[in-house]
């Protein structure tokens, strides 16, 4: 295998895939792995060079599968091992890599050794895999500290004989303890099981999350709730440890395997600490994606990516949708600055223009692929879904909703069943259910509104300008154009409110421009440019209308 093979996560166009929404194949309503194999070869004429894959072990679903009962198994709802193992070796066939998901700072509370915590009580070994405490207080009916749950609410709950364990997310997650030698050990487990199944790498689930401070303190707002390092539970110096030898672990396979973290550290340089030579490869640049959409504030935050990146030897790692984040045309419908807001949440009482934010989207992607390094694409983008903001509220799974009181609707507007076939029961997201002869038995798990019928993958398929076309050029540009994938960028002059870059890739090869219109009004191409794939119509004077990306051979 060549260097250039080895290094194939440097420039990688991946592709997720939250399986429960994804393609359902056996018609029950939910997404699993006879829906997803069905679907491979859109994913290969796509282009992509990887899918990861979020969690499909065995788990209750209280916080969509990132609550593992079994780490080295499948959930019976989305297949079993051999039809993973099925997958990975026909994705392999179409050269297309496999990420899965490994959640390493809490298990579901149906773990067999958290139900063995409860069942062993206070004191006892099995509790000491996870972080029990003894409440405050003259009875102890006050949580050991002061720490909340990401999701709302005290990050504390009391058992039955009187302790408390801690769950920094949903109360059925409770976070282990990571200076437990087991809970090390049984993690590198699960790293050589997958790996010894064939998948490629992992992407590491919060983690700047996993190691707390001794003691546990109280947060002292203001004091210690920065990510500095000294933030009782974030980004923790130690943490860093365990990557070292997740690291080695991986290297120990021919070729290695790779790791992605998701670390929400907002400070780049603590971020690339996690990207150091002998730590994760690649980190989620998540700066680029809450960028406002206005020229300075995207071109800062990809120069902060690219400059700490470049300083340990990584890629940057581009990012704007995914199974947490309000999708990105729902976000850049509003005004510019709602770019910076993450969840539907922080948007959803702004004014939307449906249309604008596509617009914006389709030219936020074309900056994205132009960008050295490694993009990640969450599915259902490539047919331009918006988030769906107006799912009846009896209808959110997301734990978010309850435990914030009910002020919160969560994330379940980007996990919408995707719509494969306008005039299919269900858009075509249950596959089977009509070939099978069957009435579909059950209808999609979130309910799909009646606008994902313009999105559906046949519609977009035979309109030359839909957004499925637009995401197949841009990828096979990028694939087949030299200056593309990993290597420099420049920023050139452009006129105020927009961007212009030029691009060179490692072995010296330039020729390619973007010029991405975040103004308000048409600005011209530049002499001689040849345009390779623009997001929009340029005007009848050819020119780059607001919110439109070109690429050019130049
Ligand atoms: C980040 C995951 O992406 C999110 O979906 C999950 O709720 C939390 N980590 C907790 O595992």
């Amino acid at each position: 295998m060549s260097a250039h093979d080895l290094d194939w996560w440097r420039n990688a166009v991946v592709y997720q895939v939250y399986i429960r929404s994804f393609a359902d194949g056996n018609g029950d309503g939910t997404g699993d792995i006879a829906g997803l194999r069905s679907k491979l070869d859109h994913l290969a004429r796509l282009g992509v060079d990887a899918i990861w894959i979020n969690p499909w072990y065995p788990s209750p679903l209280a916080d969509g599968g990132y609550d593992v009962a079994d780490y080295r198994a499948i959930d019976p709802r989305f297949g079993d091992t051999a039809q993973a193992e099925a997958f990975v070796a026909e994705a392999h066939e179409r050269g297309i890599k496999i990420l899965l998901d490994i959640v390493p700072n809490h298990h579901s509370d149906e773990h067999e050794w958290f139900r063995e915590a409860l069942a062993a009580g206070p004191g006892s070994p099995e509790r000491e895999r996870y972080v029990f405490r003894d409440g405050r207080g003259p009875d102890g009916a006050q949580p050991p500290n002061n720490w909340e749950s990401m999701f709302g609410g005290p990050a504390w709950e009391r058992v039955p004989d009187g302790q408390w364990y801690l769950h920094l997310f949903d109360v059925k997650q409770p976070d282990v303890n990571w200076e437990h030698p087991e809970i090390r050990e049984d993690f590198e487990r699960t790293l050589r099981f997958w790996f010894d199944r064939g998948v490629d790498g992992f992407r590491v689930d919060v983690a700047n999350a996993m190691i707390k401070q001794p003691g546990l303190p109280d947060i002292e707002q203001g004091v210690n709730d920065v990510q500095d390092g000294g933030h009782p539970y974030l980004d923790r110096d130690d943490v860093h440890e365990v990557y070292r030898s997740w690291r080695a672990i991986g290297d120990s396979y021919d070729p290695p395997k790779v790791f992605v973290a998701e670390a929400w550290v907002p400070d780049p340089e603590r971020l690339a600490r996690y990207l150091r030579p002998d730590e994760l490869q690649t980190a989620f640049s998540f700066n680029f994606l809450t960028a406002a959409w206005l020229a300075d504030d995207l071109r800062r935050n990809i120069d902060d990516a690219i400059a700490e990146n470049t300083a340990v030897g990584a890629p940057a790692t581009w990012v704007l949708s995914n199974h947490d984040v309000c999708r990105h045309p729902s976000r850049l419908a509003r005004k510019p600055e709602a770019g910076r807001g993450w969840l539907l949440d922080d948007v959803l009482d702004l004014p939307a223009d449906p249309e604008l934010g596509l617009r914006r989207a389709r030219a936020a992607t074309l900056l994205m692929l132009a960008l050295p390094g490694t993009a990640y694409l969450y599915q259902g983008e490539e047919f331009g879904l918006p988030e769906v903001e107006d799912i009846p509220v009896e209808q959110l799974d997301d734990p978010t909703w309850e435990l914030s009181g009910h002020s919160k609707r969560g994330r379940d507007g980007c996990r919408v069943p995707l719509p494969w076939a306008a005039n299919e029961p269900s858009f075509g997201f249950s596959v089977n259910a009509r070939s099978a002869g069957a009435a579909l038995s059950d209808p999609a798990w979130l309910p799909q509104p009646e606008v994902f019928a313009r999105h559906a993958a046949d519609v977009q398929e035979s309109d030359p300008d839909s957004v499925l076309h637009l995401y197949r050029d841009a990828l096979a540009i990028r694939h087949a154009h030299p200056a593309l994938g990993g290597g420099t960028l420049t920023w050139l002059d452009s006129p105020e409110g927009t961007l212009a870059l030029a691009r060179t890739s490692n072995e010296g090869e330039s020729g390619f421009t973007a010029l991405v219109n975040v103004s308000s009004s048409p600005v011209s191409l530049p002499e001689d440019a040849e345009v390779l794939l623009a997001s929009g119509p340029l005007t009848a004077r050819d020119e780059v209308p607001a919110d439109t990306t070109v690429w050019l051979r130049q």
